[in-house]
C-alpha cells in the first residue's frame, strides 16, 4: 500500500500537493504528541509505553498497516488478555479474557461503537443504518425493525428460500465452471447468499453479479477507511476511489428502492407479513425515517450475509475436506434425517453433528474475529478502570482459542461434545448490541450446507488448507482472492441419500 501511495502520488499529484501532505502528516504527529502529553505517563494497564507520544504513533501504525484483527492478536499475544493501545490518538483497550468480554457484551454501557467519523460518513454509516450507528436512540429504533425481519415469520420463510436458492445455483454450476473443471466456490456462495438476502428482505429483480461486485468493493472501502486519520480524507488520490466505491453501492440501492416503491404502489393488497424493505418504506412515508436512513438500512441488511456468512461457509467447505471423518459423520446424519422428509421440512434441530461442525468451524476459523465498542460510562472491569469514551475491542477469536475448550488449537468436534457455557463461546456476541442476525444465520448455514452437501462433495487444489492460503485479518478474516488456490471441483455424490462413496 505504501509503495502504491508513493508511485501514484508522484505521477498524479503535483509536488505542491505532496508538500502539503507532508505538512499535514507532520501536523498530525504534532497533534498526537500534544494531545497525549497531558495523559498520565504510567498506566496500570499492560501495553506499549506512552514514551513521549511515540507509543501511540507506533500502535496506530500497526493497526493501519497490518489490519485491525492482526494488530489485536499481536498485542494480546505480546502483553496478555488486557492491553491498552491507541488508535488515532484515542485510548483503546483490547480484551480477550472471557469474563471481561462477557461483561462488556451484556452491559448497557457499551452499546456504541468507534470508528473515524469521516470514514463512516464516507460509507454512509455515520448516524445511519445499524452496524456502526452510534446515535443510540436512532440505533435502538432501527434495531427493532431488523429484529422483526430476522425472526418470527421471516425466520420461517428462510429455510425454503435457502434450499431453493442453493438448488437453483447448483443446477447452473456449469456456468461457473472453468475449463479445468474448477468453480470459484467463494463467488458461488456469495451469489447464493445475495440471492437469498434479496428474496428475504427486498424482493426486487436484480443483477446478481453486478451487486456482488459492488458489495465486495464497498466492504474493501469500509475496512480501508474505518480507522483512518482525518487527513486521509483530504488526499484526493487516496480517498476518491473509496468514495466512488461506496457511492456506487448506494446508487444501486437507491435504484432498487425506486423499483420497490413502484412495485408497492402497483400492488392492490400487500401480504400480512411485510418484507423488510416495504416496512421501512412505510416508516419513511410516515416520516419516522429519512430516505437516506432507509437506503442505508436496506444496504446493510443486504450486505450483512454476503460479507460474513458466505465466507464462513467457504472456510467450512475447506475444513470439511481437511477432516474426512467429519464429512462422513455429517453425511450419515443427513441421510438419516433426510430419509424421512424433504430438505425444506427437515427438523433442523435434529442435525446435531451439523451444529457442532458449524460451531467448531466458527470457533477454529472465524470470519468475524473481534468486535468494536465504545464505553458510554465510567466502569471498572475486574480492576481495570475504564473512562467514559474509551474505545473497546473484544478479541473474541482469541478468547475461543485460549479458554475452556479441551483442544483449543485444533479443529475437533469433541470441543463441543459437552455443553459449552455461553460465556466461553460467543461467535455472534450477546446482549443489546449482539449480531441481530444470529438465529437466521444458523438456519441459513444449515439449510445451505444440507442442500449443497447432499448433492456434492468438493475437492480442493493440492496443498490448499485454511492455514496455507493467504489471508488478511483487517475488519474480518478473509482469504486473499487474487489466486487460483480458492477454486474447487464440485463432484456429484453418486448415491443419494445413502452415501457409501466419499
Ligand atoms: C456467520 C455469520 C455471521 C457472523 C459470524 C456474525 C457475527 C457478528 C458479530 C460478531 C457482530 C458484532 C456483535 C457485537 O458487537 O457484539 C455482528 C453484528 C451484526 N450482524 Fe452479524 N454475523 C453473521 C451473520 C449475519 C447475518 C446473516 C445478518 C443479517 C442478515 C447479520 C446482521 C448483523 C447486524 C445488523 C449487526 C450489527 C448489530 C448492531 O450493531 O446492533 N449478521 N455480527
Ligand atoms: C486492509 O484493507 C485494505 C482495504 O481492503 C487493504 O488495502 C489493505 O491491504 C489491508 N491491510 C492488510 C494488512 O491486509
Ligand atoms: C404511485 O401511483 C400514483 C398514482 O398512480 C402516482 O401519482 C405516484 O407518483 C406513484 N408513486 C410512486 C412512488 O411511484
Ligand atoms: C452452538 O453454538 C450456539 C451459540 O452460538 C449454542 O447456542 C449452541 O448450543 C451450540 N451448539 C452445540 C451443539 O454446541
Amino acid at each position: 500500500m505504501l509503495s502504491e501511495m508513493l508511485t501514484t502520488g508522484s505521477v498524479v499529484v503535483h509536488s505542491l500537493c505532496e508538500v502539503s501532505t507532508a505538512m499535514l502528516l507532520l501536523l498530525l504527529l504534532l497533534f498526537l504528541f500534544i494531545t497525549s502529553w497531558s495523559q498520565t505517563q504510567s498506566s496500570p494497564i499492560p501495553g506499549p509505553s506512552f514514551f513521549a507520544g511515540i507509543g501511540p504513533i507506533l500502535s496506530y501504525s500497526r493497526f493501519i498497516w497490518t489490519g485491525i484483527g492482526t494488530a489485536c492478536n499481536y498485542y494480546n499475544n505480546k502483553y496478555g488478555s488486557t492491553v491498552r493501545i491507541w488508535i488515532n490518538g484515542e485510548e483503546t483497550i483490547i480484551f480477550s479474557r472471557s469474563s471481561a468480554v462477557y461483561h462488556v457484551l451484556r452491559s448497557p454501557h457499551y452499546t456504541s461503537r468507534f470508528g473515524s467519523k469521516r470514514g463512516l460518513e464516507c460509507i454512509g454509516m455515520e448516524g445511519r443504518g445499524i452496524i456502526f450507528n452510534s446515535n443510540i436512540p436512532l440505533w435502538k429504533k432501527t434495531r427493532t425493525y431488523f429484529s422483526k425481519a430476522l425472526s418470527g415469520p421471516g425466520l420461517q420463510r428462510t429455510v425454503g428460500i435457502c434450499v431453493s436458492s442453493t438448488a437453483k445455483h447448483l443446477d447452473h454450476l456449469q456456468d461457473m465452471t472453468d475449463p479445468s473443471g474448477h468453480v470459484d466456490a467463494l463467488n458461488l456462495l456469495r451469489a447464493i447468499v445475495v440471492d437469498i438476502s434479496n428474496r428475504l428482505f427486498l424482493r426486487v429483480p436484480l443483477n446478481e453479479k453486478e451487486l456482488m461486485m459492488k458489495i465486495h468493493n464497498y466492504f474493501e472501502t469500509w475496512q480501508a477507511v474505518l480507522i483512518q486519520p482525518d487527513i486521509f480524507f483530504r488526499i484526493g488520490w487516496l480517498y476518491n476511489k473509496h468514495k466512488k466505491a461506496a457511492q456506487e453501492l448506494q446508487d444501486v440501492m437507491e435504484s432498487l428502492l425506486e423499483i420497490k416503491r413502484s412495485i408497492i404502489n402497483e400492488t392492490e393488497k400487500l401480504d400480512d407479513d411485510l418484507d423488510f424493505a416495504t416496512e421501512l418504506i412505510f416508516r419513511q412515508n410516515q416520516g419516522e425515517f429519512s430516505a437516506e436512513n432507509v437506503r442505508q438500512c436496506v444496504l446493510e441488511m443486504v450486505i450483512a450475509a454476503p460479507d460474513t456468512l458466505s465466507i464462513s461457509l467457504f472456510f467450512m467447505l475447506m475444513l470439511l475436506k481437511q477432516n474426512p471423518t467429519v464429512e462422513l459423520q455429517l453425511v450419515e446424519e443427513m441421510s438419516t434425517v433426510l430419509d424421512e422428509t424433504a430438505v425444506e421440512n427437515i427438523d433442523y434441530e435434529r442435525l446435531k453433528v451439523m451444529e457442532r461442525f458449524i460451531n467448531e468451524s466458527m470457533r477454529f476459523h472465524p470470519v468475524v474475529d473481534f468486535t468494536m465498542r465504545k464505553a458510554l460510562e465510567d466502569d471498572d472491569i475486574e480492576g481495570t478502570k475504564i473512562k467514559k469514551g474509551t474505545n473497546i475491542i473484544l478479541n473474541i477469536g482469541l478468547m475461543h482459542k485460549t479458554e475452556f475448550f479441551p483442544k483449543p488449537r485444533e479443529f475437533c468436534l469433541t470441543n463441543f461434545d459437552n455443553p459449552v457455557p455461553s460465556r466461553f463461546f460467543q461467535p455472534f456476541g450477546c446482549g443489546p448490541r449482539s449480531c441481530v442476525g444470529k438465529h437466521i444465520a444458523m438456519v441459513m448455514m444449515k439449510a445451505i450446507l444440507v442442500t449443497l452437501l447432499s448433492r456434492y462433495t468438493v475437492c480442493l487444489r493440492k496443498g490448499c488448507t485454511v492455514s496455507s492460503i493467504r489471508q488478511t485479518n483487517n475488519l474480518s478474516q478473509q482469504p486473499v482472492e487474487d489466486e487460483h488456490s480458492l477454486s474447487m471441483r464440485f463432484i456429484p455424490r453418486t448415491t443419494q441419500p445413502k452415501l457409501d462413496k466419499l
